[in-house]
């Protein structure tokens, strides 16, 4: 047994996606959140600084006594895992490309599998790279979509002119087999992405994350979760109430 909790971290509120995906499966496991709420957005941001807050980031939760980091953000796994890992030193760290990655090489590793995310998450080729590596003959495509943070963040998650960006960033990928939701506040537009590709399969990042925590974790019952934010801003409670299905207790402290 390990009682230590779980470290979790991302740019903002929207790697609450990423947590409540931990949760489903691991459900005693405590939970430290560090949402890095007054900085955000990093996928827009270039990347010594996206590397830069990532270990700040990580240093939070390190000084938290974790038994393992999990970078929830696209953007930070896409280019600044390896930074995690110097600060982490020793502690595991769980990225959520990898995973996303593998079950999708493995499902489609001769068929299309389309990336969506950030602009920092797409230039990176993060996704790409990992799926060519594992199967070779997958066809990757993939589109940054910028737009989509802000309009989840506002709490504007359907409606014509969500479905109308949407289409514009989706419809050059053509109906691939799979599409990875790259980016912590893509799940929630699920329903509008479903819509434009009936016949896609959306692979939730979390989701496949939570399932190779699961396998590899040292299980414990770690007590009441604990949620930081840098900043508890307009729409934040909000959103995070959206994602949670309920209430969660915000506590405002700095990066590091
Ligand atoms: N958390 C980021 C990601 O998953 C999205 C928001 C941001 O750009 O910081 O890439």
């Amino acid at each position: 047994m390990d009682d230590r909790a779980i470290g979790v971290f991302d740019s903002g509120i929207g790697g609450l996606t990423v947590a409540a995906e931990i949760k489903k499966l691991l459900p005693n496991e405590k939970i430290i959140y560090f949402g890095d709420t007054a900085r955000v957005p990093y996928g827009t941001r270039g990347d010594g600084i996206i590397r830069e807050y990532a270990r700040q980031d990580c240093r939070f939760l390190m000084k938290r006594s974790v038994k393992a980091i999990v970078a929830a953000c696209g953007t930070v796994s896409s280019v600044a895992l390896d930074a995690v890992k110097e600060e982490a030193a020793g502690v595991p760290v769980y990225g959520v490309t990898l995973p996303a990655a593998k079950y999708a090489a493995e499902k489609y590793p001769r068929g299309v599998v389309g990336v969506i995310g950030t602009p920092a998450t797409v230039e990176s080729g993060s996704y790409a790279k990992l799926i060519k590596s594992l199967a070779p003959e997958c066809e990757v495509v993939s589109a940054a979509c910028p737009l989509f943070v802000p309009f989840v963040e506002s709490g504007m998650t359907e409606g014509e002119a969500v479905e109308l960006i949407a289409r514009g960033y989706i419809a050059p990928l053509g109906a691939p087999d799979a599409l990875i939701l790259g980016c912590t506040h893509f799940p929630l537009l699920a329903p509008v992405i479903a819509r434009l590709l009936p016949g896609t399969e959306l692979i939730n990042t979390g989701e496949c994350l939570a399932r190779v925590l699961a396998s590899g974790l040292e299980r414990g019952n770690g007590g009441a979760d604990e949620y930081y934010v840098s900043d508890v801003g307009r729409g934040t409670r909000e959103l995070a109430r959206r994602i949670m299905g309920g209430e969660t207790e915000l506590i405002t402290a700095s990066a590091e």
